[in-house]
């Protein structure tokens, strides 16, 4: 089968990692490369937690540091749902690995130039490093053959505020500049994840009993776990970057979707990182996503057992 060429940006906190591990034990899927972005922790500690989990699975995939930062404002992460090293602390030893380069920005521009048609970009945390390098390199809007982003909700609420997913939050300008870019993108949004893609407690059991993998990809989600049991008060844990791994490894476990234009609110006001999913059409804007509305559970999670279960 003809391998097809990944690039995955990630904020690597825990959901990060098992999309990681999904995409890096696959092998019919080529990662081309990793880029790292601020989000869920620093960009220090995001990079230790690509590096420490890329290391884990025997990957010599190159990891590039990206932005430290959202364009226009502070770095408010998400520590209070993923642990102070956004890997559960759970005392996994996430320091002292060294990155392949600083420039992780252009090292998506250089995957996605160099392959032109076949690059499938994976966005898993706030869309820093995309908007900068559609800035940078205007011509992977046509050069890229697609991108699949973790971000935004097509349904109500979110979950940072009641209008918001915390990608799209966390960097809204970010987001906006890629919602305006005219690149065309695939939304797996809040609203799936919660929807399809929370593991309670006894399925997390038996995804620990697969092996070393599984029992790493449950044990990081300690935090997590009090966080949705406490605040989003889910019945165990959900993994939206899994998710959104799985519909780029897997685009036909959707099984509801539509085309819409999708815009993101920027600025300070309650309406921060929204998304505006115009399914009637009144903005007059040509469609630029394929909105993921529904996704076959059990696909999810055999791709999801697949990929944790231990090599023989
Ligand atoms: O809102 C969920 C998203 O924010 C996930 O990507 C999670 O890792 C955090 O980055
Ligand atoms: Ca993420």
């Amino acid at each position: 089968m003809v391998e097809r060429k990944f690039f995955i940006d990630t904020d690597t906190a825990t959901d990060d990692a098992v999309a990681l591990v999904m995409a890096l034990r696959n092998s019919d899927i080529d990662v081309l490369g990793i880029s790292t972005v601020a989000g869920n922790c620093t960009i220090e500690q995001a990079t230790q937690n690509a590096l420490y989990t890329q290391n884990l699975v025997g990957s010599t995939v190159p990891v590039h540091v990206g932005a430290a930062g959202p364009l226009m404002r502070d770095l408010q992460s998400a520590h209070h749902v993923h642990g102070q090293d956004g890997m559960g602390d759970i005392g996994l030893e996430l320091h002292g690995r060294e990155p392949a380069s600083y420039r992780g920005v252009q090292a998506l521009i250089d995957a996605i130039m160099d392959n032109p048609g076949e690059i499938e970009l994976v966005t898993l945390g706030p869309l820093t490093n995309l908007a900068l390098a559609l800035r940078l390199e205007p011509g992977i809007i046509d050069s890229v053959k697609r991108v699949v982003s973790m971000g935004g909700t097509a349904v109500l609420p979110g979950n940072v505020t009641a209008l918001a997913e915390f990608n799209f939050w966390a960097d809204p300008e970010a987001a906006f500049i890629v919602v305006n870019s005219g690149l065309q993108f695939e939304m797996a949004g809040w609203d799936i994840s919660t929807a399809h893609a929370v593991i309670h407690d006894g399925l997390a059991a038996e995804l620990r009993s697969l092996g070393t993998l599984g029992a790493f990809a449950m044990d990081i989600q300690a935090v997590l776990r009090e966080f949705c049991r406490n605040e989003t008060m889910l019945d165990g844990f959900d993994l939206p970057d899994a998710l959104a791994m799985a519909i780029a490894i897997e685009p036909t476990i959707v099984t509801r979707e539509a085309h819409h234009f999708v815009d993101v609110i920027s600025g300070d006001g309650p309406a921060r990182g929204q998304t505006i999913v115009d399914e009637r059409g009144n903005s007059g804007r040509e469609p630029n996503c394929r909105v993921i509305y529904e996704v076959d559970r059990e696909r999810f999670l055999q791709l999801l057992r697949a990929s944790l279960t231990d090599s023989p």
